[in-house]
């Protein structure tokens, strides 16, 4: 496990400064990713002796590095997420204020959940390189090999009522579809209540849970999205895909920084009562309007056309029968 925390400017760390040099050198601006150690060692303030131990700390810290006296060190991608590298430059308001990175845990979403309770975790992210019981809606599991995903929980502590569990799955999914879009340059749509799609296989999928404690709502918006691999067909009710197949060059923490402030974004709209813009930008990423879906809604199964999707009722299905439904989130999926 890993973590920036605290309140010091994290950039003055050596290790974090040293880290930002290599990490820079990927983003395909510079000619090479290698620096010499010397050559590093100055760009950082460091000594060599210094510089050394600096890349034995990051070493230790999951990132895999390239080191020859000849040519150099470069950091070898893909970038393993770390906190610091998430918080640089992130810009939320409540979203990131701190950020846990672990290799393996059970789910990403049990751990957010269990901070709910330890002081100030509002706002808290949480990521994994590998979940052992990754949860997807309805029991299902999330099924991701290490490394090849960006799995993630953010914890938001509120009074009761104030984030609406539909309103937080409709603000989660146009939140991942926007920072995709706008880091890896793919155009995402959308299936209700939170599954992101590219052309018509789905990229990711989002999990709210909520809980009560004592006088306060604690809410985690847990995603997984497939970057670089995907579950093959039959593993999965249906189709799969993941970003590399479609764009190049994809970085994680990068990624996870876009998604997260695209959720910033549109959690302050949530908590302002806008559930008409959300309404209005999640609608044309929607494909299901005017289509005709089967829906299980607890033990019930209804059948009819897509009329509408809200932010605070959910589904509304012009049912076969004549009558008007609306379907919360939390206790239907649509049925293939
Ligand atoms: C679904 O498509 O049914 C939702 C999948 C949600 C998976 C993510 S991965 C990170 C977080 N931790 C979990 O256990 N689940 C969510």
């Amino acid at each position: 496990m890993s973590k920036a925390g605290g309140q010091l400017d994290l950039s003055t760390l050596p290790a974090n400064r040293v880290l930002d040099i290599l990490y820079n050198r990927l983003s395909g601006r510079h000619q090479s990713r290698r620096l010499l150690l010397d050559e590093l060692s100055q760009a950082a303030g460091l000594s060599r002796e210094q510089c050394s131990e600096v890349l034995d700390e990051l070493q230790r810290r999951g990132h895999v590095l390239q080191q020859s006296p000849m040519h150099g060190v470069e950091l070898c991608p893909p970038v393993r997420l770390d906190p610091y590298l998430i918080e640089q430059g992130l810009g939320t308001q409540r979203i990131g204020r701190s950020v846990i990175c672990f290799d393996e845990v059970n789910s990403t979403n049990d751990i957010a959940m269990s901070s709910a309770r330890q002081g100030d975790t509002d706002g808290l992210v949480v990521t994994a390189e590998k979940q052992q019981a990754g949860r997807g809606r309805h029991g299902r599991s999330w099924l991701s090999p290490a490394g090849s995903g960006l799995l993630f929980s953010v914890l938001l502590l509120d009074k009761p009522g104030v984030l609406k569990h539909e309103a937080m799955t409709i603000a989660a999914g146009l939140a991942v579809a926007e920072g995709i879009e706008q880091v890896c340059g793919l155009s995402c749509n959308l299936k209700w209540p939170n599954d992101v799609y590219y052309q018509q296989s789905k990229l990711s999928g989002i999990l709210v849970e909520t809980r009560q404690l004592g006088n306060q709502q604690a809410t985690v918006v847990g995603v997984g999205i497939n970057v670089t691999a995907s579950p093959p067909p039959g593993q999965t009710s249906r189709p799969a895909t993941h970003i590399s197949l479609h764009a190049s060059d994809v970085e994680r923490n990068q990624l996870l920084r876009g998604v997260l402030q695209r959720l910033d974004f549109w959690l302050y709209k949530v908590m302002a009562g806008q559930y008409e813009l959300l309404h209005d930008t999640w609608l044309p990423r929607c494909g299901m309007i005017h289509e005709r879906v089967r829906i299980r809604c607890g033990d019930r199964c209804c059948e009819g056309r897509v009329l509408d999707v809200s932010p605070l009722e959910g589904l509304i299905l012009a049912c076969d029968s004549g009558q008007h439904m609306q379907l919360p989130a939390i206790r239907s999926s649509v049925l293939d």
